[in-house]
């Protein structure tokens, strides 16, 4: 049984947390992207599967990580009728993003013990699963980043771009990526965005 004092402390982390997009260096240690990764993989999964894997990007990999993502993105915005200067302000800003890290762990999703349906209702509602279970992942890596005084922010670009993200990194063709993580230490000046209080009146409804 948790203690109320430590499950006071446990819940107030939990609000405390907050997307910190102003990151300064020096990168995370190894052992502590260990420990963080590690964090990660106590998630919970479908039918007791680890569906996570993650890559910490070195630095030597950004850049042609983030040109293979722009010429991605470029193509769909291109379909989108996206005008040229507000195309290329989206992608110097998502290529500083991935650049400029000070630590960038992709997260990625494996099929392994995952169960294969013949119909595409329940084989997309399995992978549904899986993509929960990622979200749960991460959440434990911004959790016990903010809890050690680290900021962090998720970046969903690579679900965009699973193939050039696999791509410049080399990755199996089982590992789909999902996500990044953007790590380092907060910035002084950095303010999170407002975030509106939980209102029970929208959010739950009791039947
Ligand atoms: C699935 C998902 C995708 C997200 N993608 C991005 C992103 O690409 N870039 C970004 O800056 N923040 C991203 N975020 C962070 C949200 O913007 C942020 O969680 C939200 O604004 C609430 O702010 P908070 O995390 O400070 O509470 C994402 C969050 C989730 C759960």
């Amino acid at each position: 049984m948790t203690d109320p004092a430590s499950a006071d402390q446990i819940e107030a982390a939990i609000r405390a947390r907050r997307s910190i997009r102003g990151l300064e260096g020096p990168p995370l240690t190894a052992q502590v992207v260990d420990d963080l990764v590690s964090l990660a993989c106590t998630a919970p999964a479908p039918h007791h599967t680890q569906p996570w894997r993650f890559v910490e990007v070195s630095p030597a990999r950004r850049t042609a990580l983030a040109t293979a993502m722009a010429e991605a993105w470029r193509a769909d915005m291109m379909v989108d009728g996206v005008p040229e200067r507000q195309q290329e302000r989206a992608l110097a800003r998502s290529g500083r993003q991935v650049e400029e890290a000070p630590t960038l762990l992709l997260g990625c999703l494996v099929h392994d013990g995952l169960r294969d349906y013949a119909d595409d209702r329940r084989a997309r509602a399995e992978w549904g699963l899986a993509q929960h279970s990622f979200g749960a992942a991460l959440q434990n890596i911004l959790l016990a980043a903010a809890a050690r005084g680290l900021g962090a922010f998720w970046i969903s670009a690579p679900l965009y771009a699973q193939e050039a993200v696999r791509s410049a990194l080399a990755l199996d063709a089982g590992w789909e990526p999902q996500a990044f993580v953007a790590l380092g230490h907060p910035s002084a000046d950095y303010r999170p965005f407002d975030r509106p209080l939980p209102d029970l009146a929208k959010h739950l409804v009791r039947r």
